[in-house]
């Protein structure tokens, strides 16, 4: 067992985790954070591989997303369509028609394999999206995952720029992905002179702190190259939170836009400001390049060139761009992961004695109610990743990153 097998599992914990609302299990998340406009959903977007998220002028994140990426094998993808075009999901997990299974088989293969439909005259689809807040349903077509963001968005954040704390959930299946789970937060307005931020400002502060300020939060501390990095928002804020730079991770964006004969070689070696983690230079898509309509394939091939071929960054071009970039956030969350193991498993035991109390006095499964049905599973699928963890740790041997 690798410990990239870990991930999905976390992924699943994640699940679990805002589905019951046990808000103090902390499990790592990625948080991407910056000023407005310095080019955080198109970081995210190139490490997705994906044109999904809704940009704009002015606030357009105004509510944290919380977005799993999960790998799956191009032969495990192959799903397929009904003749009338619908797609067929996985079992409903409220849906009682598998009367030979027993809840913890179904939860197993639902969990394990979602994909055993054998349906005929199919069209293979292998990367979709799917919220939380719609089970079920795969979403095809990103735009289509674009446009029910804004409308989730505005149904709880409203139309008129508010924002909300309440997190969305997508999860992006794709055999191009790697295994990670990003939040996208509200960009941070520019801090007002003097001493009284509006009330949107301290909210989004306080919303972003929210996140960052726990010690599960690794930072995606996002910059853009042609302001100084002495007045980066993101810094300053994850500064506060992570005083010794252990788990903030500066993204240095928009280098191509740096004044000619300046260069950010000096940030992106370490020598300007210290993080463990280091910073790491990207090159998206400029305004120019969405009208366009400029692919993100062209776009990442882009910023490789331009790394390669610039004086100044040739000799550091494999440690640039987004594929390093989404090397090294895989690599850090792996070792996030395995460092806050114990702590996780001691919190999932504490948790399965209240819910074994729990379950021993619901009694008989039949007799429970079917809103009851749906929290006795996800205590099911809690113990599932419990065992599934502890049988992990058994062989932490092997475990190399
Ligand atoms: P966000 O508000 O932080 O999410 O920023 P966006 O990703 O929406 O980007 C804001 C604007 O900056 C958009 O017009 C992007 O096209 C542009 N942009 C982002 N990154 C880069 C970059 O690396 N180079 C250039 N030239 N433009 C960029
Ligand atoms: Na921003
Ligand atoms: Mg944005």
């Amino acid at each position: 067992m690798s410990f990239q097998d870990l991930i999905p599992v976390v992924n699943k914990l994640q699940d679990i985790v805002i589905n019951t609302n046990l808000t103090d299990l902390d499990l790592p998340l990625l948080t991407v954070i910056g000023s407005q406009s310095a080019g955080k959903s198109s970081v995210l977007e190139n490490i997705v591989g994906k044109d999904f998220l809704p940009r704009g002028v002015g606030i357009v994140t105004r509510r944290p997303l919380v977005l799993q990426l999960i790998n799956i094998d191009e032969d495990d993808s192959l799903i397929y369509k009904n003749s009338n075009g619908s797609s067929v999901n996985h079992e409903d997990l409220y849906n009682s028609s598998n009367e030979g299974l027993t809840l913890e088989d179904h939860l197993k293969n639902t969990i394990t394999n979602n994909n055993n439909n054998n349906n005929n005259n199919h069209t293979p689809l292998n990367e979709w999206g799917e919220f939380l807040h719609i089970p079920n349903k795969r979403f095809y077509n990103f735009a289509d995952i674009r446009k029910e963001i804004e409308n989730e968005t505005a149904r709880i954040a409203g139309k008129n720029k508010g924002i909300s704390r309440l997190p969305i959930n997508l999860k992006v299946y794709s055999p191009k992905v790697l295994n990670l789970t990003l939040v996208d937060l509200p960009g941070l307005t520019k801090i007002p002179i003097g001493d009284q931020p509006t009330d949107i400002e301290r909210q989004i502060k306080n919303l972003i702190l929210e996140y960052i300020a726990k010690p599960n939060s690794i930072i995606l501390a996002v910059s853009p190259a042609n302001v100084d990095l002495v007045n980066s928002e993101s810094l300053k804020l994850a500064r506060q939170v992570d005083p010794l730079g252990k788990r903030t991770i500066g993204i240095l964006s928009k280098i191509d836009l740096m004044d000619h004969g300046t260069n950010a070689l000096d940030i992106l070696t370490g020598k300007v400001y210290p993080l463990k983690l280091g910073f790491i230079g990207t090159v998206n898509r400029s305004q120019q390049d969405i009208s366009v309509n400029k692919s993100l394939e062209d776009s990442l091939q882009a910023e490789e060139d331009f790394f390669h071929n610039h004086p100044a960054y040739r000799s550091i071009a494999n440690r640039c761009g987004t594929k390093f970039l989404a090397k090294t956030l895989n690599h850090t969350l792996m070792n996030h992961i395995r460092e806050r193991l114990p702590d996780i498993k001691a919190k999932l035991n504490t948790l399965m004695g209240q819910t074994e109390q729990e379950l021993a006095s619901y009694g008989d499964l039949d007799s429970v109610s079917k809103e009851n049905r749906g929290i006795l599973i996800l205590q099911l699928m809690t113990k599932f990743a419990t065992n599934f963890i502890n049988s992990i740790e058994g062989n932490s041997m092997e475990i190399s990153t």
